[in-house]
Order: C-alpha cells, then structure tokens, then sequence
C-alpha cells in the first residue's frame, strides 16, 4: 500500500500529474479508511448535523472530499506553504487551528510526515459526533500523538478559544460552491477576531462573482466577471460590518447589466475562485468547491429586467440571495 510519505510528496509536488495525483487520491483514502477503521458503507456515516449556522456534512460526504484531487493537493500545499512561512519568522512550533477536521484532519495528515512535532502543533475542532471519533481514533497512534494540542468537540461557529493568541494558522474548510449551505463564513467570522493579527487565515480569500457563462467547447465554459459579490479574507473582514457584530447579512451589491453583458452568454451565475495561500488557487471549474452556481438562463431573462441584486446572508442555510428588478 502507498505510504503517507508518498502521498505527501505527490501532493505537494510543484505541477499536477494528474495520473499520479489520481492513484494518489486512491490511495490516500484507502489508507484513511483503513486507519480510521471506518466503513462508508454504514448508515450512521450519513447524519448531517444542522446549526443555526449553516450544515455540517456527515462523515461519508466529509470523508469523501478528498476525492476532489485538485481542492486536496492546492489545499495541502498551501497549508504547507503557511507553515513556512510562520517557521521562517521564528514560530516554532506553527500552532495550527483546525475547524471541521472531518474523520480525518485530511488537509494535514500528509504533513505530519514532513514536519517534526517540535515543528507543528495541531489543534482540531469537529462538531460530527462520528467524525469527532474518527479524528480522536486517529490521533491516539504513536505516529500522530505526539502532534496534539487539544481536540475539541464543538461548533466552531460559537467556540471561545482558552488561549487564542497561540495560534499562528487559523485553516478551515467547510464550504460549498458560492459558500453555500456550510458555515465556512460564519466560522471565520467566529475564530479570525479571536487570534493574533499576524495569524494567518487559510484560505487566504474566496472570492464569489457575479459572472456571465459562456460555452466555448463540449462541456466547457468561460466566465466573464461582471461585479464582485463578496470577498472573504482577514482584511475584507475586518473592515467589514460584521466583524466581532451580530449582523447577519453583508451589504448588498447590485449590477446594473447592459446588453454587451449578455451578447455571447448562455447563463449567468456566480462563480467562486480560492486563494488557498502563497502561490496555491483554485480557478473557476478546477474543483468541486469551484463550480459556478447558476442563476439563470440569459434567455429566460424577463423584459426589461435588468438590474441584479445579490446579498450574502449567515445563518441556517447561508448563502447568496440575489433578485432581478
Ligand atoms: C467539507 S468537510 C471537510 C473535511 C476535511 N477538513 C477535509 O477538508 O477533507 C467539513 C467538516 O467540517 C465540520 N464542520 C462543519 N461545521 C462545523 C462547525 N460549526 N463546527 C465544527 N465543525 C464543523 C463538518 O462536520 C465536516 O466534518
């Protein structure tokens, strides 16, 4: 069976192979599902857990993300690239907050073969009943322990960290295309005011557009960015309104379309693009994370209609809500 050390070099290799990356992907969660002893095929897998945040998946689909190979090795990388960064200003070791582990901490794991103990430390924060036991699981072995902080089972949404100032990387994936329906949002809105300035947000920006589609091949489509909808990095956030506030909504945006918009577009969406961190992105349609979110057909466009107003919202089921006046 492939080693974890192999799989850290694949995913952390300057260019994609993608046959190599994809035997990777397999063996990768061969080796995870084999180390957690889980079994995908069983029905308590399957529970999502809803907040007033937003949805945490249950374990089978969050064990199932490492399958979107390009999101798993952009995602690794750039993690590895922020523990650079902060090794290189003298933090050591990197203290590493984890919200929304999964079964697995997969975004890590790999990276506990490159780095020392002495190097990085982990915190990790799961809601999942399942997946929480997973995570613990795993981390009882000789190979990870050592690595441990602290492991919380929690909502990182409303989590009060006992010693924020520690950390020197806040990571955490729990998002949707659009940053629809998972609480990736909210979570940072919770966790990022409570760290040091210098502490550094993976991903670094997701951004989410207002974008006419066009296709330009058999199955293939190019985005034209129309308006910048919403944009989610420590420096957006912290100007923004809802910093350490109880607001619920972003200000909205609204897009005055003209016929040139339109001319060789079939839809109009939104599309979501990733700064994982340093010189790690995740581009439109590169992965599950980053498909565009249609919004309609140019076609079925009401006449007349022509003014676009989209507002991201937190809560329950967050998400982008747009209308056309
Ligand atoms: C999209 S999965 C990603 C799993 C893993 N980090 C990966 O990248 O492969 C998100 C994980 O975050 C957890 N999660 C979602 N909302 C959470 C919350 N409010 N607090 C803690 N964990 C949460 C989910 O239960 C799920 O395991």
């Amino acid at each position: 069976m492939i080693k974890l050390q192999e799989i850290a070099a694949i995913l952390l290799a300057e260019e994609i192979d993608f046959a190599e990356l994809s035997k990777a992907t397999e063996g990768f969660r061969t080796l995870l599902l084999e180390m957690s002893k889980l079994n995908l095929k069983d029905d308590s897998l399957r529970n999502d857990v809803h907040t007033s945040e937003g949805m945490a998946i249950g374990t089978e689909w969050a064990a199932r993300c490492v399958d979107d190979m390009v999101r798993t090795k952009r995602f690794v990388k750039g993690v590895a690239e922020a523990i650079e960064h902060q090794l290189n200003l003298g933090h050591k070791p990197v203290e590493l907050l984890y919200a929304g582990t999964g079964p697995f901490a997969t975004l890590v794991l790999p990276l506990l073969t490159v780095y020392s103990p002495e190097e990085l430390q982990l915190t990790l924060v799961e809601i999942n009943d399942v997946s929480f036991k997973a995570v613990q699981g795993l981390f009882k072995s000789n190979d990870f322990s050592p690595y441990l902080r602290a492991l919380y089972q929690a909502d990182a949404t409303t989590l009060q960290l006992d010693e924020p100032k520690r950390f020197d990387i806040l990571l955490s994936e729990t998002m949707q295309y659009a940053l629809q329906k998972e609480p990736q949002v909210a979570i940072t809105l919770n966790l990022l005011p409570q760290l040091r300035e210098d502490a550094l947000l993976i991903p670094e920006e997701i951004s989410l557009d207002l974008v006419a589609i066009r296709q330009v091949g058999l199955g293939v489509t190019e985005p034209t960015a129309l308006a910048k909808l919403l944009v989610i990095s420590r420096e957006t956030l912290t100007f923004s309104p809802l910093w350490e506030s109880t607001a619920t909504s972003f200000p909205p945006v609204d897009y005055q379309l003209v016929d040139d918009d339109l001319a060789h577009a079939q839809e109009l969406g939104i599309s979501t693009t990733i700064k994982v961190f340093g010189t790690q992105h995740i581009g439109f349609n590169e992965s599950g994370l980053t498909i565009p979110k249609r919004i309609l057909n140019v076609e079925e466009l009401p006449a007349g209609k022509k003014t676009i107003s989209c507002r991201y919202h937190l809560g329950a089921k967050p998400g982008l809500v747009s209308t056309i006046t």
